[in-house]
């Protein structure tokens, strides 16, 4: 139809380095800043077709398909974030939305969709209403406004938006620094992160028995909350330092140090949970067994999940492949894993 108005946009994963677990009063307000590496395989891809409205309606109107179905779960999900942003985007009230989205990586995985698919989204929808309002912004202004929104949608998703690492977070170690937006990091890495590798060993697939959700609220009475808050704002300030200089010894050191805290406060929370799986464990024994005797610069993450993030400079990928198929592979679900690396940030695709 001739005044339909489309956009698609492929927005990619991050993967935080110092983790963001725990929010302040407001609405998706960080308790502490965080930073992530932006990846690059590992994406949403979301079209967004809006249709002018027949009949004058208050009513939001969505369709939502997921890998070309129907998708009745996520199109409530989506209904309610809608309402909660419709003051800000008049095309909500003027135009119904057909929204189709779908991710690279299997949706079984295990791998969190929501900050690759809530960025993703957000990006359309800041897209289109500047394309209706025929006023474009910068891109500065454009991307922030986008990470703004995809924060309300998902809080790690505000990262998604920028390329090779961003933070979010009011933080005295980064300038312009913000709870309500990322802020784009990728100048600041050494040339070592640039094309970093992440190779994601999928522990398990099953659907996690905690949502990120509950577990950010269990900080609020976790005793060693204020304990964390305070070592999160030293690793961080404390990273970027190794960032800069491209110190991988001390660069592994505070990743790994934050993806056990992580899943020390989970387990430490009172109702207590445990997102690791046994071969989660088993991994992380072989990754440091392997540092020890090579000396390699090869360090992990997790996710909120149970899943390995392999983190290690491009220059040693043939030695961490052999290792990883040689040692690895027999702990992963059937074998499975992601080989992604340090990505570029999102973009419009091209119709
Ligand atoms: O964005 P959320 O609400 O799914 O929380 C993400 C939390 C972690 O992935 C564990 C850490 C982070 O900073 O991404």
């Amino acid at each position: 139809m001739s005044n339909e108005l489309k956009t698609t946009w492929r927005s990619p994963s991050n993967i935080a380095l110092v983790k963001y677990w725990g929010k302040k009063a407001g609405v998706q307000i960080p308790a502490n800043a965080s930073i992530s590496f932006t990846l690059e395989h590992c994406y949403s891809e979301t079209t967004v077709t809006l249709t002018p409205k027949a009949k004058k309606t208050k009513d939001i109107e969505l369709r939502f398909y997921f890998d070309g179905k129907a998708n009745m779960a996520f199109q409530i999900k989506l209904l309610r974030f809608f309402e909660s942003i419709r003051k800000d985007f008049s095309l909500l009230q003027t135009h119904g939305l057909l929204i189709h989205s779908t991710n690279s990586f299997p949706h079984s995985s295990g791998i969190a969709s929501s900050a690759s698919a809530m960025s993703a989204l957000a990006l359309c929808l800041c897209d289109l209403q500047q394309q209706l309002d025929g006023k474009k912004l910068s891109d500065e202004k454009f991307y922030q406004k986008a990470s703004h929104y995809a924060r309300l949608g998902s809080g790690s998703a505000a990262r998604s938006v920028y390329p090779l690492a961003a933070s979010w977070g009011k933080t005295n170690s980064i300038k312009g620094s913000s709870d309500a937006v990322a802020t784009a990091y990728g100048k600041n890495l050494n040339k070592v992160f640039h094309d970093f590798q992440n190779t994601i060993l999928i522990a398990s697939s099953a659907e996690k028995k905690v949502s990120s959700r509950v577990g950010h609220s269990l900080m609020k009475t976790n005793p060693f909350a204020k304990v964390r808050y305070t070592q999160a704002a030293k690793n961080l300030k404390e990273l970027l330092v190794a960032l800069k200089k491209g110190d991988l010894q001390k660069f592994g050191s505070i990743v790994e140090e934050e993806a056990m805290t992580l899943h020390a406060l989970m387990m430490c929370s009172n109702p207590s949970f445990i997102l690791m799986a046994p071969s989660t464990l088993l991994m992380i024994e072989k990754i440091r067994a392997f540092r020890e005797k090579t000396g390699l610069p090869v360090y992990f993450t997790l996710d909120a999940g149970p899943n390995i993030h392999l983190l290690y400079p491009k220059s040693i990928s043939k030695k961490v492949d052999a290792f990883i198929y040689g040692h690895l592979e027999q702990y992963c679900e059937q074998g499975k894993m992601i080989h992604d690396n340090v990505g570029k940030g999102p973009y419009r695709v091209k119709a």
